[in-house]
């Protein structure tokens, strides 16, 4: 099997919901993504063999092949192709698994595995209600019912549950969602994104030209009082909106190539993408998927969680990265050190690739060694990556 390096990584800064990035096409903000992807690789544009995106709500300006939309509108030459992904909140890293695996079969070079989600204007659970409103039925069949009556699959349900079921109280959570905003503010103010963002020119909404560099749910003056005043989301329940991930506009994307494409082109290979695991859990608590996610990966790859340097677990809610820490005995300071989801939002199909991108930069400004990413998704699946730094410490 051959080996597949990551030698790029890139993403945008995320834009909160009907924020700064609210008036960019998704297809718009993917080019982005993989133009930047070319322009520091310096691969040719037409060595690329397939542009894999992932993206959640495939419909009105998300539908028809994102991934082929991209390719199109990026500066790719057009016979490279694109095709899309939907594993849900972890499309994007899922499409980086098909990628690597793409390359690991020795049936392909050169991938770029991205995903986009611009929530603003393709509005999440917007499929399931046109289907609703329009005839064309509910993604839940005969079948589906008999094994789950009367039961509508929700992922804030999902986080209730995981949250009872490993004992997370509403101050735990408060805790966490504010150790969020504080990482995520201190990395943008120390500088730790700069290198990963691509800077997007973009129109306010009183006509003036801007740039966006920076995540922009970030909360710098988030406080244990703010939280703690908030409404839980469901009655009895104990997460809130802070505890919640944002609705973000945003996109990010990886190259993945082999040891040839390496050498023929003169990539600078970051990464290695070491182990890679894919499950199923019960789909009604739906979060919880990262905890075997997890321990597969770790089986795959040979080694103990204590071997990983740092990981990111994707803040879809506080309850799922506290859930899954307890469950897998990780070391809580090396959890989603610059902050997760919480702060910097969750562009649902770009999410994967984004804490990939954040990943690859960490690692190298740490000089850590191997990094785990697990993602939860709605049917109760879930990704887990083990990546290994290749690169020189940056810092
Ligand atoms: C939870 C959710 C419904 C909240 O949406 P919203 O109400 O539009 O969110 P807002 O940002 O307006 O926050 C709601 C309130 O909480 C407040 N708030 C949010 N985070 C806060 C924080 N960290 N500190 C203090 N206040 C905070 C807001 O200021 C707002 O207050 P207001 O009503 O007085 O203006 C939405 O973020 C969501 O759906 N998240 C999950 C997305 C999802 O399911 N993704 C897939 C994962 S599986």
């Amino acid at each position: 099997m051959a080996d597949a390096y990551i030698v790029g990584a890139v993403r945008t800064a995320t834009g909160k919901k009907k924020g700064r990035l609210s008036a960019i096409h998704p297809i718009d903000l993917g080019a982005a993504v993989v133009d930047e992807l070319v322009d520091r690789t310096g691969i040719p544009v037409d060595a690329v063999d397939d542009v894999i995106f992932g993206v959640v709500m495939q419909i009105g300006a998300q539908a028809s092949n994102l991934g082929r939309n991209v390719s199109m509108a990026s500066k790719l030459d057009l016979a490279v192709p694109g095709t899309t992904v939907d594993r849900q909140c972890g499309s994007s890293l899922q499409a980086i698994q098909f990628g690597a695996q793409a390359v690991m079969s020795g049936t392909q070079d050169v991938i770029i595995s991205g995903g986009v989600e611009a929530m603003s204007t393709v509005e999440i659970g917007s499929n399931v209600r046109d289907g609703l409103a329009n005839g064309r039925g509910i993604p839940k069949g005969e079948r589906l019912e008999l094994q789950y009556p009367g039961i509508q699959f929700s992922q804030f349900d999902g986080a209730e549950l995981l949250a009872e079921k490993y004992d997370i109280s509403r101050d735990e959570l408060d805790a966490f969602a504010l150790s969020s905003h504080q990482r995520a503010w201190e990395a943008t103010q120390k500088g730790y994104f700069e290198k990963e963002i691509v800077p997007l020119n973009i129109t306010l909404e009183d006509g003036t030209a801007d740039v966006h560099t920076i995540d922009e749910g970030i909360r710098p003056e988030a406080s244990l009082e703010g939280l703690q005043g908030l409404n839980t989301l469901r009655e009895g329940g104990v997460i809130t909106a802070g505890s919640a991930s944002q609705i973000s506009d945003g996109a990010a994307a990886i190259m993945i190539a082999n040891e040839d494409a390496v050498k023929k082109h003169g990539l600078q290979v970051r990464a290695k993408i070491h182990s890679l695991a894919v499950v199923g859990s019960d789909p009604v608590i739906m979060l919880e998927g990262p905890i075997p996610a997890t321990i597969k990966v770790l089986e795959k790859a040979g080694l103990s969680i204590d071997d990983i340097d740092l990981y990111e677990v994707n803040e879809a809610f506080g309850s799922v990265p506290l859930a899954w820490a307890k469950a897998v005995g990780a070391d809580m300071s090396k959890l989603n050190v610059n902050g997760g989801a919480q702060a910097l939002g969750h562009p649902l199909g770009g999410t994967g690739a984004k804490l990939m991108t954040t990943l690859v930069h960490e690692l190298e400004r740490r000089g850590g060694r191997y990094g785990l990413i697990a993602i939860c998704e709605g049917g109760g699946t879930a990704n887990a990556m083990i990546i290994e730094r290749m690169s020189e410490v940056s810092h």
